[in-house]
């Protein structure tokens, strides 16, 4: 028999693919993209190699030096295109108040005519690679898969170390199973007999990063860069993934989990949320420092986390990611020792600087050697020095640069990171990264309290999205870029999942709110983060034992300088002070910005929001 052809195209699936749905879906997008092949992924360890290998020959890849860093490669972005694109992201749900006032919107069936010519011919000259992946454990109750269809062999080998990915997950998936549609081009198609002119393709000026909530479909217009173009990150596991858990249940969120178990053997779960480029990664692989003798802190997941409940009313929780694409400046030995272990080998590093003997450098790890390199290429190709980067302030490697690398390679990985049951809840934090304001540690008095801490979280925005740099905004749960429905229902569901188990009479996780940022007035950091955080984690775990009294605030209850275990570190009264102290004027005005964010969400925003409010109001107007 012959295979299938579409104008020449080979549409064959291969036979152990045996989705009737996907194998349509595949060569109905194959007559629109119009590429000049298809392949099928398998996640075979030669599959991506050959990949890496094409990569390398294309100039999109440098081959690091073998001896130094094995198996591994360093891309550069085309400069435009490093970050997430938050004003080109689209929530695209039948009702414009679906969305919210926080997601750009646009009526679905407009969006697809938009669409539909971008698309039309997108993949000419190119490959488009078929990436099935499983978001969680295979075959996990937990699980969902998704289909990336891509114009991007950067892509397919990311989504490779990312997730899940490859044949196994047709097993899955079978004849009948479920999975989310992901398409994705870079944008740039090539004209007949044009060979790539661009190490980087990707559209410079037009960009669309869109998901349809009600039929869970995800679109990806132009950008080559991870959060834009790995499909099953951001777009799948939470916006898509957000809708499906206001419908079924369950929670999709921001979160780091990590285990930590004290010298007794007692182990506890604890997932955090803290907005992009805010320390997840380093707080989910924390060395305790040498005074914790005998606690030990593992790794689940170090950016997303599916919490489920369960019939006993617990919350567990399971990382859905299978690497780390995270955020490389500022990365060394000091700050996450357990990642420096992690990126020895097989690692993909994007918009890093090149050293001369063939490894990768970025800002933060002259911690480690003492010295900045005497030359380096830089992330867009140009030589650096010391020198030039005194003169003009240039960095070696993009602030936003990552590195891409298997969960397995870590250290600290918690022998349950993919156990299908997922581990259960203890306490959760949210955390944003405020200068000033908001106390070192504070517990929320209940459940209602803890959701209005992440509600009105705010924080200084980073590199890890386009825009101005520093300026505070409210990410409520650090979701705010990744919301796929209305905030406000997004609240009301926290909410609603707390009265239901405490109405089954379950213990609920405590909520915390960290800051680690805050400065003296010198500008510098006070409190020393890292490891050093790992005296919070202690008292949190002491709180939940029923050890640390604590003492009240307006803003919850806070440690006394007492409670916490100080041995190994000189940080004084005063310096506690200044990390947890509450400024009368200045949550004042806090508490009036929260008034303007809720005002912002409009009319659906929880009544027990706006009451849990009003009594922080009266508790300030008490405070001394
Ligand atoms: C990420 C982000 O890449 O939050 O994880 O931007
Ligand atoms: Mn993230």
């Amino acid at each position: 028999m012959n295979a299938p052809t579409m104008q020449g195209l080979d549409i064959q699936a291969p036979s152990y693919v045996k989705n009737a749905r996907l194998i349509a879906w595949v060569a109905e997008m194959a007559a629109l993209c119009k590429p000049a092949r298809i392949h099928w992924c398998d996640g075979s360890q030669q599959e991506y190699d050959q990949l890496c290998e094409q990569l390398v020959q294309a100039g999109t890849f440098k081959r690091l030096n073998p001896a130094k860093r094995p198996n591994s490669y360093l891309a550069w972005s085309d400069p435009s295109d490093v970050a997430r694109v938050e004003d080109r992201t689209f929530i695209c749900s039948k009702n414009k108040d679906d969305a919210g006032p926080t997601n750009n919107w646009m009526e679905p069936s407009e969006m697809r005519a938009t669409l539909r010519p971008l698309f039309d011919g997108c993949m000419r000259g190119r490959t488009m690679y078929v990436v099935p992946f499983s978001m969680g454990p295979l075959g996990s109750p937990i699980a969902h898969i998704g289909v990336e269809l891509s114009d991007s062999a950067y892509v397919a080998v990311n989504m490779k170390i990312m997730t899940r990915m490859g044949r196994a997950v047709y097993d899955v998936l079978g004849t009948e199973g479920e999975f989310v549609p992901c398409m994705h081009t870079v944008g740039a198609p090539l004209a007949a007999g044009q060979t790539d002119q661009t190490s980087w393709p990707c559209n410079p000026t037009t960009k669309y990063i869109v998901h349809y909530p009600e039929t869970r479909e995800i679109w990806s217009y132009g950008s080559g860069y991870g959060g834009n173009a790995l499909l099953g990150k951001k777009c799948l596991a939470l916006r898509i993934a957000s809708t499906m858990g206001r419908d079924q249940g369950w929670l999709a969120e921001h979160m780091l989990i990590l285990g930590v178990q004290n010298p007794q053997g007692q182990k506890y779960h604890v997932a955090a949320a803290f907005p992009s480029a805010c320390g997840k990664t380093n707080f989910s692989m924390l060395v305790p420092p040498p005074a914790f003798d005998g606690w030990k802190v593992t790794t689940i997941g170090d950016d997303i986390a599916w919490i489920k409940p369960q019939a006993d009313g617990s919350l567990r929780a399971i990382n859905p990611e299978a690497g780390y694409f995270g955020v490389a400046p500022g990365t060394n030995l000091k700050t996450n020792p357990n990642c420096m272990l992690s990126l020895q080998r097989d690692v993909i590093f994007t918009n890093v600087a090149l050293t001369d003997d063939g490894d990768v450098w970025w800002e933060g790890m002259e911690a480690d050697t003492g010295a900045l390199p005497a030359h380096l290429i830089d992330w867009q190709g140009r030589d650096w020095t010391p020198e030039i980067a005194k003169e003009t302030g240039a960095k070696a490697a993009h602030p936003n640069a990552r590195f891409t690398v298997a969960a397995t390679h870590n250290p600290a990985l918690d022998p349950a990171w993919d156990d299908p049951a997922g581990v259960k809840i203890d306490a959760l934090i949210f955390g944003g990264r405020r200068s000033s304001t908001v106390p070192l540690v504070t517990e929320a008095r209940d459940w209602a309290e803890g959701v209005y801490m992440a509600a009105t979280m705010g924080s200084e925005t980073t590199a890890a999205a386009f825009g101005q740099q520093g300026v505070v905004r409210r990410d409520p749960f650090a979701m705010l870029p990744f919301m796929g429905y209305h905030m406000s229902d997004y609240f009301q569901h926290w909410l609603d999942l707390g009265a239901k188990l405490q109405a089954q009479g379950a213990t609920l996780p405590r909520i915390f709110t960290t800051n680690w940022f805050r400065k003296g007035e010198d500008g510098k950091f006070v409190w020393p983060g890292y490891g050093e955080n790992m005296r919070v984690l202690k008292w949190m775990i002491d709180r939940i034992e029923g050890q640390a009294p604590g003492r009240e605030t307006p803003f919850g209850i806070a440690p006394q300088y007492a409670e916490i275990n100080w041995s190994g570190l000189d940080f004084t009264p005063a310096q506690f002070d200044s990390v947890t102290g509450i400024d009368r004027a200045a949550w004042d005005g806090e508490l009036q910005s929260h008034t303007a964010h809720f005002d912002k969400l409009g009319e659906r925003l929880p009544e027990t929001l706006r009451q849990t409010q009003q009594r922080l109001q009266q508790r300030l107007a008490e405070h001394a």
